[in-house]
């Protein structure tokens, strides 16, 4: 099966591209399931059941976050209705929502019995990343051991911001998960590749939204803020708009990856 994870969608220009450019996409790389970060969707900072729902509307599967969560307070709504839409999973037991579900997905070409399934699993780095969370690598071994009793195709997102940790997570994983793709620092590494157990590794998928810009917001008040140390409004960039991921093709039977592509698309 080929799956599409797109990087985090920033705001309503991010929402734009992916609904523009999703079908020429999946149109052009036959695509069977498509992730998205969704974690700056809603003005730049964290998610509402609006953003959510035009972001799946779009043809978007499965949605991932990370430390922007909590930005709006509707996504308490989004934690405790929508399956689809995943947190961290090394929150305290007892946090509201789930960071990981099993999707069925029906491809087209696969030579097994489909339909097959697939496990999204959602991880936060605990380096140079607020709020502290728990044991990633721990916590995740066990949440994996849990889902390869049902399926062998798994992506992770690992929202975290040192390379050192991505890296490390990647090569923990190795052989256990299909794909590990790095979010968070919202630039598209160029280091994809397959490790040797069959896992593919992105250190960081990119952002989607507007690239005229730090990270997708304007650039002048983050320049202020780096001169003067004074707080500033950053508000959502609007020119360069490119949809930022990676195509990752999996053998259907081991659940390895046999491909991996960057993805760096213009509107
Ligand atoms: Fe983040
Ligand atoms: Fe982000």
């Amino acid at each position: 099966m080929k799956l599409l994870f797109i990087g985090d969608i920033v705001g309503q220009p991010g929402r734009n591209a992916v609904k523009e450019l999703l079908p020429k996409l999946r149109e052009q790389h036959k695509l069977d399931f498509i992730i998205a970060n969704g974690e700056n969707s809603a003005g730049g900072s964290g998610i509402t059941p609006r953003t959510a729902g035009e972001i799946f509307s779009a043809g978007v599967d499965a949605i991932t976050s990370g430390d922007h969560l909590w930005d709006q307070k509707e996504v308490m709504e989004l934690l405790a209705n929508e399956k689809r839409f995943l947190r961290p999973l090394n929150y305290p037991p007892g946090t509201p929502g789930q960071g990981s579900a099993v999707f069925e997905v029906q491809s087209s070409k696969s030579k097994v019995q489909s339909p097959l399934s697939i496990a999204v699993l959602n991880v936060q780095g605990r380096t140079f990343i607020q709020p502290a969370l728990e044991h990633p690598f721990l916590l995740a071994t066990e949440e994996i051991k849990r889902l390869r009793e049902r399926t062998k195709i798994i992506f992770v997102d690992f929202h975290a911001e040192a390379t050192s940790e991505k890296i490390a997570f990647g090569r923990f994983l190795d052989g256990q998960v299909s794909a590990v793709v790095g979010t968070h620092t919202h630039v598209q590494t160029a280091d994809e590749q397959i490790f040797p157990g069959g896992t593919a590794y992105l250190t960081d998928a990119g952002f989607t939204g507007p690239h005229e810009s730090v990270l997708g917001r304007e650039i002048e008040p983050i320049i202020r803020r780096f001169l003067t140390g004074m707080p500033q409004r950053f508000e959502v960039a609007k020119n360069n708009v490119q949809l930022h991921g990676a195509v990752i093709e999996i053998d259907d039977a081991s659940g390895k990856a046999l491909k991996i592509q960057r993805v760096a698309e213009a509107t």
